[in-house]
């Protein structure tokens, strides 16, 4: 299948054959970055930008690794040690980012259609490294991939979301993916931090966390995205842990062989005790990062026409 996408702007434009594809070509690289020279030459010649208006470690680090490996040049600029802080709007940034020929543009921005306003004005290539509250696509993928590895399908698992759904754009983004890819999705939160008609998604809605791991096959803690909150939504962080913090005692609750996912940075004792985050027998969280730098490959590999 010849992969027919500009952008990646979203997990909502992706078909489930684009994704199937997306994750079946970040399988086929894994392999790449356990060799002794974690190199290909399959992207020599091609640049990649990214551009991060939100601080990020994960997914800047991740694309960099990514476009390394792929023999890409790989070119990093951070808003706050940009022309930004002079006053250049994002518009103006681009353009001159054009002017300079890369093949691919990662964009991380606060605010939710950045990417889209960038890949409607630019001929490069756009992918959203987080927009807003809006969706992580690059994030969901990963996300799916780790589930895949992990129980070998996604249809059919019961997919449990738990924390600030409000402001995640992970949610949102795994809530259209594993929903397309025939996963049942729960979520679970104060009723502060729900969206107003987010059943409309497909999902099962639960406010406590108990209810919505019952049986679940995968737990996805989420972080409380603090800079996002224009207004406090909760009494306070200690009252948030004892009712939504992910523990020996809850998990139990869950399948036996639950895996659990965090997709960083992780407030550890706020929505996920350190003895869960760290065991090796449920916890899959630094395999999410691994599996990032095969998912975004991929992207730079199929978006740069690699598989045509
Ligand atoms: N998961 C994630 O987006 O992490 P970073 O903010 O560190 O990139």
């Amino acid at each position: 299948m010849k992969f027919e996408k500009k952008d990646i702007l979203g997990i909502k434009e992706l078909t489930v054959d684009e994704i199937n594809l997306i994750l079946e070509t970040a399988e086929s690289f894994l392999e790449i970055s356990t060799r002794e020279i974690k190199k290909v030459p399959t992207m020599r010649g091609k640049s990649v930008i990214n551009l991060f208006y939100e601080a990020s470690t994960r997914t800047r680090t991740s694309f960099e690794i990514a476009g390394k490996r792929l023999s890409a040049d790989t070119i990093n600029i951070s808003a706050s040690t940009s022309s930004v802080v002079k006053g250049e709007t994002l518009i103006d940034t681009a353009r001159n980012l054009e002017a300079m020929n890369p093949d691919v543009i990662v964009i991380r921005h606060s605010a939710a259609g950045a990417p889209h306003m960038l890949a409607k004005l630019l001929r490069q290539s756009i992918i959203n490294a987080g927009d807003g509250a809006h969706e992580h696509p690059t994030q969901a993928l990963l996300d799916m991939m780790t589930i895949k590895e992990k129980k070998g399908r996604i249809a059919g698992l019961k997919v449990a979301i738990v924390g600030d759904i409000m402001h995640s754009r992970v949610a949102r983004s795994n809530i259209y993916g594993l929903s397309k890819m025939g996963a049942k999705v729960v979520l679970a939160g104060p009723a502060t931090m729900l969206p107003r008609n987010i059943e409309q998604m497909g999902v099962v809605v639960h406010t406590n966390l108990e209810d919505a791991i019952i049986d679940a096959d995968v737990v996805m803690m989420l972080r409380i995205q603090l800079e996002r909150q224009n207004q406090s939504i909760f009494p306070s962080l200690r009252e948030y842990s004892q009712h939504y913090c992910l523990n020996r005692t809850n998990i139990q609750l869950a399948k036996k062989d639950v895996i659990v996912m965090h997709p960083g940075p992780i407030n550890r004792g706020v929505e996920i005790s350190p003895d869960i985050a760290d065991d090796p027998s449920c916890s899959v969280i630094l395999d999410q990062v691994n599996n990032g730098v095969a998912v975004r490959m991929a992207l730079l590999y199929l978006l740069t026409g690699g598989n045509e």
